[in-house]
This record gives C-alpha cells, sequence and structure tokens, in this order.
C-alpha cells in the first residue's frame, strides 16, 4: 500500500492538551488570532470572532484624528491554479473610523471577553509627545497589549510612518522607547518584509526594549498590468500604486523571517507572533514550531470568514495528541534549530530519484526537466529506439542524479517519484569544517564529494 494512502492510528489521540498561548505575557485561551486588518475592524466582527473561537484579535491599527480617506478599489490577486487569491494585494489604509467610536468598542469588547487577548494596534508620527498619548488612550480601554505598525507599505510609509519607520533601525529603536516609557501593557513591534535581513530591525525594537515581535506585514508589490486596457491591475481612476502582497504565496517568506529572529543569538528569546499565509492548522503549527507563540491571520479570514478557526483548533489539538505534546510550550521553537546557514549542511549527504513506474503515466514532465534544465540522468526505452507499450516510462540513473528534487516535484502523480537517502559511506562534512580544515578551493571538495 502507498504511504500516504496507510490507515492512521488515532490511538494516541485521546490525551487532554491545552492550546492557551502567552505571547511576551499577552495571554488568550488559543494561539489563533485575528491579524491587524478588516476583520478586526470594528467591536461586533471581533466579538463575533470571539465566539467563533478566536483567541485574540488585533485591532485594525488606529491613527490620529481626523482618520484617514481610502480609495476605491482597494484589493487584488492572483488566482493560481485552481486556488482563488493564493496571493492577495491591498492599498487599504489604518483604520478609518474615528478614534474615539475604536475605543470605546475595544473598551466594551475587553469587558465582555476578559480572558481573550485585545491587542491595539498603533501608528503615529514619530513623535514623542504624539506616541505618548495614543499609547495612554489605547491602555484606557483595558486592552491586554500594544502593537506598533511598523509595516504598513503604502500610503502612510509616505507620510513618514509605517514601513517608513520599520526600515530604518534607528527610527524603530526610537519609537519603541518612546512607547515605553509610558506603556503599562507588553509591547509587540510588527516588523515589514520590505528589508534586506530582518535580523537588524528585530535587534533594534529589542534594544527599545520591546516585548516581542509580530511579523510579518505586507510585502511590496504590482498586481500586473491588464493587456487589453494597458492599465494596472487594479486600476483607481486608470492608475495604480504598490500595495501590500500576502496570504497563502507570502508564507515561506514570512517563515524564513520568523526562523532568523528565533535563531539569531541576539534575539533568541525575543517572543514572536507569527503571521503571514496563514490558512489553515498545518500553516499555523509550523510557524509555532519555528519559534512562534502565537499566529495571526488576515487573509484567510478575509476569504472563508471567522469559522475556520473552528478547524485550526481541532486540527492543532489533535495533532498535539497525536504527538503527545500537552502545552504548546512542549514545541515552540521545536524545528527553529533545524533551520541553518547554508554552511553548515552536509556535503556528503545524497538523496536520489526513484522511480515507480506502476504508477508512472509517462506524461514525460520528469524527463524533459531533468533533461532540458537539470542534470539529465533519466533516460526511457525510447532513447534506445525502443517503441510500443511502456517506451517512455523513465527511469533514474542514479551515479549521476544529484538529487535535486526537480522531477518530483514536476511529477504530478503523488508519490510516483520519491527521494531515497543513500548511503556515502562518508562522515559529515560542512562547508564550515571543509574550509576550517584549510582545504580552499572548489575543486578539491568536489573531488571529495566524488570520492
Ligand atoms: C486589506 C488589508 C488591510 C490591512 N491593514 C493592516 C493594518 O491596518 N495594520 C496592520 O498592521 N496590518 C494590516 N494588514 C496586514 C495584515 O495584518 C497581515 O500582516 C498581512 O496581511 C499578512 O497576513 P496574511 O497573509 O494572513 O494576510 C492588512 C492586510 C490587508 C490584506
Amino acid at each position: 500500500m502507498r504511504k500516504h494512502l496507510k490507515p492512521r492510528t488515532f490511538k494516541k489521540l485521546k490525551g487532554k492538551v491545552d492550546l492557551s498561548s502567552n505571547t511576551a505575557g499577552i495571554k488568550s485561551p488559543n494561539p489563533f488570532w485575528l491579524a491587524s486588518a478588516p476583520p478586526a475592524n470594528s467591536g461586533e466582527q471581533v466579538m463575533r470572532a470571539f465566539d467563533h473561537g478566536w483567541g485574540g484579535a488585533v485591532w485594525k491599527t488606529l491613527g490620529e484624528d481626523p482618520a484617514v480617506v481610502n480609495v476605491t478599489s482597494r484589493y487584488g490577486a492572483i488566482d493560481i491554479g485552481g486556488m482563488k487569491m493564493a496571493g492577495f494585494n491591498n492599498v487599504e489604509l489604518i483604520t478609518d473610523r474615528p478614534l474615539d467610536v475604536n475605543l470605546k468598542e475595544i473598551a466594551e469588547v475587553k469587558k465582555k471577553y476578559p480572558k481573550h487577548a485585545v491587542i491595539v494596534s498603533l501608528m503615529v508620527p514619530c513623535e514623542r509627545k504624539n506616541w505618548h498619548d495614543i499609547v495612554k488612550k489605547a491602555e484606557d480601554t483595558g486592552c491586554d497589549g500594544l502593537e506598533l505598525n511598523f509595516g504598513c507599505p503604502h500610503g502612510m510609509s509616505e507620510r513618514g510612518m509605517g514601513a517608513a519607520v520599520g526600515q530604518v533601525p534607528e527610527y524603530i529603536q526610537k519609537v519603541v522607547e518612546y512607547v515605553k516609557e509610558v506603556a503599562k501593557t507588553p509591547v509587540l513591534t510588527k516588523l515589514t518584509p520590505n528589508i534586506a535581513d530582518v535580523r537588524f530591525p528585530a535587534r533594534a525594537a529589542m534594544a527599545g526594549k520591546t516585548d516581542g515581535v509580530s511579523l510579518i506585514n505586507t510585502i511590496n508589490s504590482v498586481m500586473g498590468i491588464d493587456l487589453d486596457t494597458l492599465k494596472p491591475k487594479f486600476a483607481i481612476g486608470g492608475k495604480g500604486a504598490h500595495g501590500g502582497y500576502c496570504g497563502p504565496a507570502v508564507k515561506p517568506i514570512a517563515l524564513n523571517m520568523v526562523s532568523q529572529i528565533a535563531n539569531d543569538p541576539e534575539t533568541k528569546n525575543l517572543p514572536i507572533s507569527g503571521i503571514g499565509g496563514v490558512s489553515d492548522w498545518r500553516d499555523a503549527t509550523e510557524f509555532l514550531l519555528l519559534g512562534s507563540s502565537s499566529v495571526q491571520v488576515c487573509t484567510a479570514v478575509m476569504h472563508y470568514g471567522f469559522r475556520i478557526v473552528e478547524d485550526m483548533i481541532s486540527g492543532l489539538e489533535n495533532w498535539m495528541r497525536e504527538h503527545e505534546f500537552e502545552t504548546l510550550d512542549d514545541f515552540i521553537g521545536k524545528s527553529a534549530g533545524d533551520i541553518v546557514e547554508w554552511k553548515h549542511l552536509n556535503l556528503h549527504h545524497k538523496t536520489v530519484a526513484k522511480i515507480d513506474s506502476s504508477t508512472c503515466i509517462e506524461c514525460d514532465l520528469c524527463f524533459i526537466a531533468c533533461n532540458d534544465t537539470a542534470h539529465q540522468c533519466i533516460v526511457r526505452p525510447s532513447d534506445y529506439g525502443k517503441t510500443g507499450k511502456g517506451w517512455k516510462i523513465p527511469t533514474v540513473i542514479e551515479e549521476d542524479c544529484v538529487g535535486c528534487n526537480l522531477c518530483s516535484l514536476v511529477c504530478p502523480v503523488e508519490e510516483c517519484i520519491t527521494m531515497e537517502d543513500v548511503e556515502t559511506g562518508h562522515a559529515p562534512l560542512t562547508w564550515e569544517q571543509y574550509t576550517a580544515a584549510g582545504m580552499t578551493g572548489y575543486k578539491e571538495v568536489y573531488k571529495r564529494f566524488h570520492d
């Protein structure tokens, strides 16, 4: 029987598990929070989300009055294959509702849901007084924490806020310091991915004494050009502006940034709230394994509604039972250490592709990919002049296979091409060990690898 069809055993799925989460002192009944965005724009929405099971909500970012004016239209999306909204883009600003209305509703929500995490996202000009004022107003609601929005990549950044702060570590440190001078609740600094190396802004936030970081905010993006009108997709009176990209397509970028902060010796113990492309419990669990203690969700909620949290909760509970984890602390960060710098990878590790001829549909994709773009190590009987049934069934020349995975990635049949470890007989050798031993130059390592 093929591996993925094996029946799962549920014998371990009985024990009690505790999903309660604590991010930098912000406690919630589970690690699933609404991200600061349209789903968390009003008290009525947040209360309904909590009734569905969300453990926390980061309110749509508050600014100063008069509130901002938004444009229409605001959103664009990329559908990939059959997947709608695989990538989502917006040019929306922070909340366009009056400050006092938001503050009143935040206080009402907190009063009605004392055990849920209510975090207030903030963005005001980079002046000490402005930050002191907004922090006090926000905390007067009884909220559980603050999130500083240094990530919004459009509109607000042109006004010297959002990503304009998040891209300059010195500004980040300064504003976090302003906030920490008066804040009584934990402060999360929300980072922008629109930088070269996320460790620098994270270190700056830490230097300013942030209690934790949240990431990622959205990625600068242009959704495309309409080839009939020659105008940007989506256009506002014929003009487009770069917007913020999010949704399933950005998850790998977010996971990398979370792991970079979790593994950086300078920020190793900094609490993280992970954001970016979380659509289900599996995505969320990956963020937790890489060091996040909560996860925030925007696009998937905008796509499917608040109800998705019900599956997130039961999925995570079942997975924890299966792995015999009782609390989130049993596994938060457990996989972070396995994301290493390239120089720590074993040069002597070898895998080769194996093709299961009984499930091959002779589509030729693996052969073409390998032959045209990889290492020319797949052959078919037709290459030796054979014709008739099975003439395109591929075979791997194992000695030539470099284990790049491409054939298994393009193969449309699940588990038809698998990558299998091969014993090389060589002790592990990393690039770092190799250079430390004084063996410089590619020729030598190449020779040793192929010994
Ligand atoms: C329409 C829209 C509006 C957003 N508004 C805010 C905002 O006001 N403040 C903020 O910090 N992030 C805002 N975000 C960013 C999200 O909070 C989140 O960081 C980002 O969408 C990545 O998560 P996702 O992939 O689950 O959507 C917004 C995102 C979208 C799509």
